[in-house]
């Protein structure tokens, strides 16, 4: 069976974390959190756009995307063909009919030319032609500015409940047509975001996408504890806590942050109706090892603090970047402590783009930490993330003036 995950904004963090995923999923020793133990995949195919798995047995699909925070649809490849004809695609539509009715909406995702919307419209106009002269009642969802129908169109329109969008993996030498079986859920990102009692923005909310990213990137079993030791108002903790972990332990040395996340807690355990273990106190990370067994943290996953959001001038640059590597080497210090011998570290640095130039830019050295040698002389391993020189992988929005900068350590 082959399956295809189409990848988000941030190809290079969507495609690290699947891989991640994937591997976790798949290792002989890990237990899995789905389906049978130690089953085997495939990776097929990794382009800008999308991955292709392929694997001996059924992948719960809704249960994959739940856990994603870089993959925007996933479903299952039904057919390879070298040319769009209309017969193959009709056939296929024809099997997926709902309620005696054909429903459906058509994405294209080419890493060969660009798809011109005129093209998806008389292509789909064709089909419900060629359906309609059977007497078959059909209709269609065209996407908007792009090739290819967004979560929140196909949400809208309740397509896969009510018919089915098929999936064009345009390639250059074939065309692979799926089903999307599952897609992101805008839903429970704006419950995370805005219903929860509190989100500050002030200190600079972690997305809860990213949230997820990170988590995964940690490779940790959902009975293994966790600890964000810059808990904030716990998005980190909020999302591992979705995701099905069990242990989960937070710190912050603002006793208004560790209101806020024992009051988002309980909220979210209230919301989805789910019980975990979690322990959250106040202490600043230089002190966080006192309050906790040595060797007793599986997987520490934290955005610490990323500097004021107020951009000035390049001497208050410098100050704040002196500042920022010695908090991140104290803490790293704490680290070692609390985490498990192989545990890991997923942590987010800040790169002052305005300060260093953009982040495509070769200036970006003079506004990043330098703090990588000192953090591996502590006796951290650093994972290759990237094909970057300090193998980071890098989270930004357009506009920003501070990136974030991943990383993930090994004790
Ligand atoms: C960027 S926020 C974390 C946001 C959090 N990930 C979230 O999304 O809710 C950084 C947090 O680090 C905390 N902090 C700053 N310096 C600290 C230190 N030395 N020890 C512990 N926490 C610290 C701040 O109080 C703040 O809550």
């Amino acid at each position: 069976m082959q399956y295809f995950f189409i990848l988000g904004r941030i190809k290079e963090l969507s495609t690290a974390e699947l891989l991640k995923f994937v591997q976790f999923q798949g290792g002989p020793s890990t237990p899995r959190v789905s389906g049978p133990r130690g089953q085997s995949f495939e990776v097929k195919e990794i382009s800008e756009k999308f991955i292709i798995l392929e694997t001996d047995k059924k992948i719960d699909l809704s249960f994959w995307q739940k856990q994603l925070g870089g993959i925007v649809k996933c479903g299952e490849v039904i057919k390879e063909t070298q040319e769009f004809l209309e017969e193959e695609v009709k056939e296929i539509l024809l099997n997926k009919i709902k309620k005696g009715k054909i429903f459906f909406g058509l994405s294209f995702y080419s890493l060969t030319r660009k798809v011109p919307f005129n093209e998806i419209k008389d292509y789909s106009t064709s089909l419900k032609k060629g359906f309609k002269k059977q007497g078959l009642s059909v209709s269609f969802v065209l996407p908007k500015e792009k090739p290819f129908l967004s979560t929140a169109t196909i949400i809208k329109n309740k397509l896969l409940e009510k018919g089915v969008e098929l999936v064009f993996l345009i390639e250059k030498d074939k065309i692979l047509i799926g089903q999307t079986q599952a897609i992101q859920s805008i839903e429970e990102e704006a419950t995370l975001d805005f219903l929860r009692p509190h989100h500050e923005i002030k200190e600079g909310l972690i997305p809860p996408k990213l949230a997820k990213i990170l988590i995964n990137l940690a490779s940790v079993r959902k009975e293994e504890v966790i600890l964000d030791p810059f808990c904030g108002s716990g998005t980190i903790l909020g999302q591992a806590f979705l995701m099905g972990y069990q242990y989960l332990i937070g710190s912050d040395k603002s006793q208004k942050a560790i209101s806020q996340t024992k009051e988002n807690m309980v909220w979210l355990k209230e919301r989805f109706k789910r019980e975990a273990k979690i322990e959250i106190f106040q202490s600043d990370v230089k002190e966080v090892w006192q309050r906790l067994p040595p060797s007793s943290v599986s997987a520490i996953i934290a955005e610490p603090f990323l500097g004021p959001l107020q951009i000035q001038d390049r001497k208050f640059f410098s100050n704040i970047i002196e500042n920022l590597s010695d908090l991140y080497l104290q803490a790293f210090e704490s680290f070692k402590k609390v985490l498990k011998p192989g545990g890991r570290v997923v942590i987010i640095f800040p790169i002052f783009s305005a300060y260093g130039g953009s982040a495509k830019g070769g200036k970006i050295k003079t506004g990043v930490l330098p703090i990588l040698e000192k953090i591996s002389s502590l006796g951290w391993k650093k994972e290759k993330l990237s094909a970057n020189n300090r193998g980071s992988l890098i989270y930004s929005r357009p506009g920003q003036k501070v990136l974030r900068e991943i990383f993930v350590f090994s004790s």
